[in-house]
Order: C-alpha cells, then structure tokens, then sequence
C-alpha cells in the first residue's frame, strides 16, 4: 500500500474513527472541522465523544506525526490527494436528506483542490449525490483540472467503531473509473476486509438498504416479541432458533425497545422518503418505522400494567439513556420518548446511566439522575431497563430486591434471565418472554 495524503472534512463518528484509523494504517491524515472550539480539543487529544479505544488511537497517531487537526479547510485540501467527505446529513422537515453540509464543504474543495484530487463521499447521501457532487465541483473550479468523486459509504458502529474499521466486512467503492476504485481499494488494504466495486449510485443505494434491512429485522423480531407474549412463547429462543439457520443469521435479532442513534432512525426515513420521490411506496420499511415507534409505547404499558395500571405517583427507575452500551449519544434514544411518555402519566422518573446523564439532563427536566445504578434503584417502585450497559446487566437479582421498594423489573432489552429474577423474588417482565419464564431453556446447551 502506498502511503496517502488526506484531508477528512468533518470530526463527528465517521470523520474522526475513519481519520484516526487511515493514519493508524499509515497515510498522512488531517481532519478538518468548521467548529474551533472542537479542534482545539482535538489537539490536546481531547476526544468529544465517548468511544472506547479512540482517544488512545488519536494520541498514539498524532505523536507519530501522521494525524493533526485544523479549522482550516483550504490548507488541509491543498495538501491531501484525496479528500474524504464525512460531515453530517441531517434530515429536513419535509423527509428529505438536507445535503447542505455537503455542498458547503464541496464549495471549500473546489476552491482548493489539486490537479488529479479525488473526492470520495463517506457521508451517508442519498442516490445520485456523487454525481450531483461532480457537476457541482466543474462548475467552482476556477480552471478546469482532472478530478474525480467517488462513493464510499461507512458502516460502522458507535461504541465499537475502531474495531468495525479493522474488522470491516466489506469495503464498498461506488467509482465509475476503474482507476479511481483501485486506488481507493489500496487505501483499505491493510484492513484486509473484501471489497466491492460497483458505480456510485449502487454504492450509495447499499448504504441505506443495509440499515433499512438491519432496522427490519429489528423491528421483525420486536413484533414476534409481542406475538410470544400473546401466545406463552419465549423470544430469546426463537430467535435462537431462526439465528441458527445460516440464511437468517444469529445477529440484530435482539428483541427490545426497539432501534435508536443517529443512523437507523434517519436513515430509514430519508430511504423511504427516497422512494416516495420516485413514486414507489417502500410499504415494509414503513412498518418497520412504525413498530419502532409503538415498541416505545409498548414498554411504557408494560410498566404501567406491572404496577397495577398506572404509573402514576410511582417512582420508575429507568436504567441506561444511551441509545445503546457504550456510546453517551442520545439521538433518538428510545429512553428520550420513554421517560417524556412515564412523565407525562405521572411517574416520578429517575434514570441512571455510565455517561450519558449530563448531557440527558439537559433534555429532560424532572428526572433525577444517576451515575451509580443501585443509587439509582434506590426506593423505586419498578426497575425499568432501557440500555443494556454491563453495568446493569451485572446487577445482582438480591441487590435490585433490597433496593426497590417493589419488586418489579420490567426488562425493555431482554438483559436477565427471567427465571433467576423469579428465583430471588422478583416480579419480572420482558419483552417476549412469554410464559416459559425462561424455563427448559434447550437452545443454551446448543449455541
Ligand atoms: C448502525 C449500523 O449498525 C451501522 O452499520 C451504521 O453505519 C450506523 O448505524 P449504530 O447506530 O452505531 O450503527 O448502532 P447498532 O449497534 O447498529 O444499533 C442500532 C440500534 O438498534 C440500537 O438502538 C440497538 O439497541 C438496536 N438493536 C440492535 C436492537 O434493538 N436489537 C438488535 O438485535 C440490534
């Protein structure tokens, strides 16, 4: 692999992981970000964002001189051969993707871009953005030099970012010049993941239908949650069961609140509001929105059904903020609209979370927060369980009795075993768990 000059323009998750990781595999990488006060954190190694492992990474690849931060996009465009574009697409109120940040960012390209720079979008962008994204660049250049924009969508995860890009399952390259796609493949190759080649539009296209088919399976599973509480079945062995088929697969068939974060919520609304522009009705990911949305509601009535009907003047205990383990990020985190839900039936909401309780105070007025989880559980009426933090997890069923002035837990993650919690006297409720109560559980012996 050949050693490569990069400018990455934007710091979020994407930007920064993907920075840091490049430099890591040895290019020569600058991040760029319009926010001062955020790059000169990131010169002190001061990373924004909770991510395991990141800072360290961000440390160890600045002192060796192959990562710097800077406000300055024209110097950092000037020096790069290829320019990564990895700033957000937030969604307008109409649906549809707000590319802003992507223009204004191409409009710092054009003005000081390279003969022979390659331009390759990260951010997840609707279909025919690299297109647009190089009749944009032709008509700012002030000479008209050789260029080129290409598709590469990222398909990390928060919490375990660094991990997914040196573990990636696939590296996907949108170019329509061969040349363009080799090189880009080059630039990945010490992660060893295989790559595919298509054009640009299939390249963005694949972006979203991952996340529009993972959020399905999510929602899929939560649905056939809900059916096994009607019918005495337990969710956490039919999804066992189907996960063992090799055409299903084990993973994303955890049953719960449902999906939150930056990504799944968004993205499943701009591909459908994608479709809706070319008049095809995406009927499958609607639902798959729909019962996200309800899942939250459904756990709000599981509680308030556990505790007699109502939530009213009980205090519910609400374990974990984050969207998930592992991340401080709240966007769209189902325990936003749960908590806000409790609170205007009445509860008394305290909530406990590792990292995510400062910035969620701000959100949520009312709720007295935590860092420690048994403070947390502390004369509570019912233990309501949103985020799966280790934390939480490794509670001792005798230690959540004591605390709580009922013994109730109602598991929105399906994070403990229901016939444990029975055994050490608790009232437990999950999503799915139906009537087995988590008896005769055979599938534990197979996997
Ligand atoms: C996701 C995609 O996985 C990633 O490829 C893409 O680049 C960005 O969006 P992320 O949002 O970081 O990543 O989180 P992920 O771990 O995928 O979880 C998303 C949500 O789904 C979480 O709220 C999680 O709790 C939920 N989830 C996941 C379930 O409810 N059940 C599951 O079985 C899996």
């Amino acid at each position: 692999m050949a050693a490569e000059k990069l400018a990455v323009i934007g710091t979020g998750y994407v930007g920064l992981v993907s920075g840091a990781c490049f430099a890591d595999i040895g290019h020569q990488v600058v991040c760029v970000d319009r926010d001062a006060a955020k790059i000169e954190r990131l010169r002190q190694a001061d990373i924004p964002i909770y991510e395991p492992g990141l800072e360290e990474l961000v440390r160890r690849n600045m002192e060796a001189g192959r990562l710097r931060f800077t406000g300055d996009t024209a110097e950092a465009v000037c020096a790069a051969d290829i320019v990564l574009i990895a700033v957000g697409t937030p969604a307008l109120a109409s649906g549809d993707v707000d590319r802003s940040q992507v223009e204004a960012a191409l409009a710092q390209v054009a003005a000081s871009m390279n003969i022979g720079t390659l331009v390759v979008i990260k951010s997840t962008v609707p279909v025919g953005t690299a297109r647009w994204a190089e009749t944009f660049l032709r008509e700012r250049l002030t000479q008209p030099v050789p260029f080129a924009v290409a598709s590469n969508p990222e398909f990390l995860r928060e919490g375990s970012a660094i991990h997914d890009t040196f573990h990636a399952d696939r590296i996907v390259i949108g170019a329509d010049d061969p040349a363009v796609a080799a090189r880009i493949a080059a630039l990945h190759e010490p992660f060893g993941a295989p790559v595919l080649i298509t054009n640009r539009e299939t390249a963005e296209l694949t972006k979203y239908a991952a996340n529009a088919f993972l959020a399905t399976k999510i929602s899929f599973i939560n649905e056939m949650a809900n059916v096994c509480d009607k019918v005495g079945a337990d969710i956490a062995d039919v999804a066992a069961g189907i996960g063992m088929d090799r055409r299903i697969g084990p993973h994303f068939l955890q049953a719960g609140v449902g999906y939150g974060g930056s990504c799944f919520p968004k993205d499943t609304k701009a591909q459908l509001k994608i479709a809706e522009n070319v008049q095809y009705d995406f009927r499958i990911l609607r639902a798959t929105i729909e019962v996200n949305r309800l899942q939250r509601e459904r756990f709000v009535a599981k509680i308030a059904e556990a505790l007699g009907g109502t939530v009213r003047q009980m205090r519910v205990a609400v374990m974990g903020l984050a969207f998930k383990p592992n991340t401080d990020d709240l966007r769209d985190a189902p325990a936003i609209d749960i908590i806000r839900m409790l609170q205007e039936e009445g509860a008394d909401v305290r909530a406990y979370d590792l990292v995510a309780t400062e910035r969620a105070a701000r959100e949520l007025p009312g709720v007295a927060m935590f860092d420690d989880a048994h403070a947390a559980l502390e004369g509570a009426d019912v233990m309501a369980v949103v985020t799966e933090w280790d934390a939480v997890k490794r509670l001792e069923p005798a230690d959540i009795k004591r605390l709580l002035r009922q013994p109730i837990v109602v598991d929105g993650r399906n994070a403990f075993d229901p016939q444990r919690m029975a055994a050490h006297g608790l009232r437990y409720v999950g999503m799915g768990r139906g009537a087995t109560n988590g008896k005769n559980r055979q599938t534990d012996l197979l996997v």
